[in-house]
C-alpha cells in the first residue's frame, strides 16, 4: 500500500465528462491523506482519520496540493526537426496560412520524419516525454501525421508503440495521415486518401494496436469537409473513433461535422460558430481548445466563456507540435488558458484532467481522485490548485503517481 499524507489541499471532483458551468464546482479537502492499493485510489479524507499498515510506503506531500494526473489530449510529440524559419517568417508578418499554402508549414516537418527511421523518433521523444511526466502529465495522445506515406505514417505510430514500453505516461496513438497532402500528390488529395485509408492499411492498425483515434485536419488548406467525412467513416469501419482539427484558421463546416459523425472530440475551435457549437452540444463531443497554439502564432483565441456558457465540456492540450505550439508544458498551457482564455484555474484543471479523460475514452478509468479510480496523481509544492496555474514561469511538481507506483520522486 502506497499512502499519501501531509496533503495541503486535495482537489476532488467527479470522474467522467464535466459540462459548461460544472466545470468550475470542484471540492477541495485541507489536511488531507490518501491510500493506494496496486493501481487504484482506496482512501482518501481528513489525515485525523488515516488509518494505514505499518508497512505502508509513505510519500510526505510536504503540505503541497494534490492533483489528478494531467491527461495531454492532443499533441504531435513524434516529430523531427525543428521550424524557427517559420516562427521568424511570422514574426516579419506572414501568417501560419501563408506558409502552409506556399509550401512550408507541416510538409517541412514531414521531410524530417520522412528521413528519419523509426528508432530516431524513438530517441527524439523520449527526453520529451520525461519532461512532460516531471510536468505532471500521465497519460498522453500523440499523432501520427508527419509521415504521409503509409510505410511513414505506420513508422510514427510504431514509435509510439515502442515509447509505451520505454517510459511510465500512458501515451494514445491517434492515425492523422489526413493531416495535407502531400507534395507528390499535391493536386490530388483523393488518390492520397485512396492509399492512406486502404482497407489492408486500416486493418494493419486496428491488429496492431497503432491507434484508437483516427483524426483529419478539416481545413481550406488541408482536406475539405467531404473528404474529412470520408476519412472518418474509413477509420470508424475499422474501430477507430473519429477526432477532428476543426475551425482553427477558417470556418468550412468541420465543427458541424464533427457533431454529424459523433467524434468523440472536436479540436482547436477558434473559429467556432453558433451551429458548430449547437453541433457538439447534440452529440456530446468534447472540445478541445489549444490555447498555446494560438499564443504561440499570436491570433486570436477560441471563444472558451461562449463555449462553456452553452454547456460543453471543455478540454485543453498542449498541440505539441513543431509548427503552430513547441510548447511542450501542459501547466504552462493551462496559465495561458486562465490568463487569455479566462478559464478559472478549477476549470482549467477539469479541462485537463476529466474532460482530456473524456478526449480519450478514459474518463472512467484516469482524470479524477476517486476511490477505485487509477492513482494517477501529481503532488504540488505549492498549497492549492490556483497558486500552480499562478506560477506559470516554474515547475512546481514535487512528485508523480503512475499507475500507484512513485514516478518522480520528491526532492530529498
Ligand atoms: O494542430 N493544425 C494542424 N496541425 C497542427 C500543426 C501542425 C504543424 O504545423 O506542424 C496543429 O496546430
Ligand atoms: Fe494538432
Amino acid at each position: 500500500m502506497l499512502v499519501i499524507r501531509n496533503i495541503g489541499e486535495l482537489v476532488i471532483y467527479p470522474a467522467g465528462r464535466i459540462r459548461g458551468r460544472a466545470m468550475s464546482a470542484g471540492d477541495t479537502l485541507p489536511s488531507a491523506a490518501l491510500c493506494v492499493d496496486g493501481e487504484r485510489i482506496v482512501w482518501f479524507g481528513p489525515q485525523e482519520q488515516l488509518k494505514a499498515p505499518v508497512d505502508a510506503e509513505v510519500l510526505d506531500a510536504g503540505g503541497g496540493c494534490v492533483v489528478p494526473g494531467l491527461v495531454d489530449c492532443h499533441t504531435h510529440t513524434v516529430f523531427a526537426g525543428t521550424r524557427e524559419e517559420e516562427f521568424v517568417q511570422r514574426i516579419e508578418g506572414r501568417s501560419y496560412a501563408e506558409i502552409a499554402e506556399r509550401g512550408g508549414g507541416i510538409r517541412n516537418t514531414v521531410e524530417a520524419v520522412r528521413r528519419a527511421t523509426c528508432e530516431e523518433l524513438v530517441a527524439l521523444a523520449l527526453p520529451r516525454l520525461e519532461r512532460m511526466l516531471r510536468n505532471g502529465v500521465t497519460t498522453l495522445e500523440i499523432k501520427s501525421g508527419y509521415g504521409l506515406t503509409v510505410e511513414d505514417e505506420l513508422k510514427m505510430l510504431e514509435a509510439v508503440r515502442r515509447l509505451k514500453a520505454l517510459q511510465p505516461i500512458e501515451l494514445v496513438g491517434t492515425y492523422l495521415a489526413a493531416h495535407t497532402t502531400p507534395r507528390d500528390f499535391a493536386d490530388r488529395p483523393d488518390a492520397y486518401l485512396d492509399l492512406v485509408l486502404a482497407d489492408d492499411v486500416l486493418a494493419g492498425i486496428r491488429d496492431r494496436g497503432l491507434a484508437e483515434f483516427c483524426d483529419v485536419f478539416c481545413e481550406r488548406t488541408a482536406f475539405h469537409v467531404e473528404q474529412a467525412r470520408r476519412v472518418l467513416e474509413a477509420g470508424r469501419r475499422f474501430g477507430l473513433a473519429p477526432k477532428v482539427h476543426a475551425d482553427q484558421i477558417t470556418q468550412i463546416g468541420a465543427t458541424r461535422l464533427a457533431g454529424e459523425v459523433r467524434a468523440v472530440s472536436a479540436d482547436h475551435l477558434e473559429k467556432i460558430d453558433d451551429e458548430g457549437t449547437a453541433a457538439l452540444n447534440e452529440a456530446g463531443t468534447v472540445a478541445v481548445l489549444l490555447p498555446g497554439c494560438s499564443f504561440f502564432l499570436g491570433v486570436p483565441q477560441a471563444p472558451a466563456r461562449r463555449l462553456i456558457e452553452a454547456g460543453l465540456p471543455l478540454a485543453v492540450a498542449t498541440d505539441f507540435n513543431p509548427g503552430s505550439s513547441m510548447i511542450e508544458s501542459l501547466p504552462l498551457v493551462l496559465h495561458i488558458a486562465c490568463t487569455q482564455c479566462r478559464l478559472t484555474p478549477t476549470e482549467a484543471l477539469v479541462a485537463a484532467t476529466a474532460n482530456a479523460a473524456a478526449a480519450l475514452h478514459r474518463e472512467t478509468r484516469v482524470g479524477a481522485v476517486q476511490v477505485d479510480m487509477q492513482a494517477d496523481l501529481v503532488v504540488l509544492d505549492v498549497p492549492n490548485h490556483r497558486r500552480w496555474m499562478y506560477e506559470s514561469g516554474r515547475n512546481c511538481v514535487r512528485a508523480v503517481v503512475k499507475k500507484g507506483r512513485v514516478v518522480v520522486s520528491p526532492p530529498a
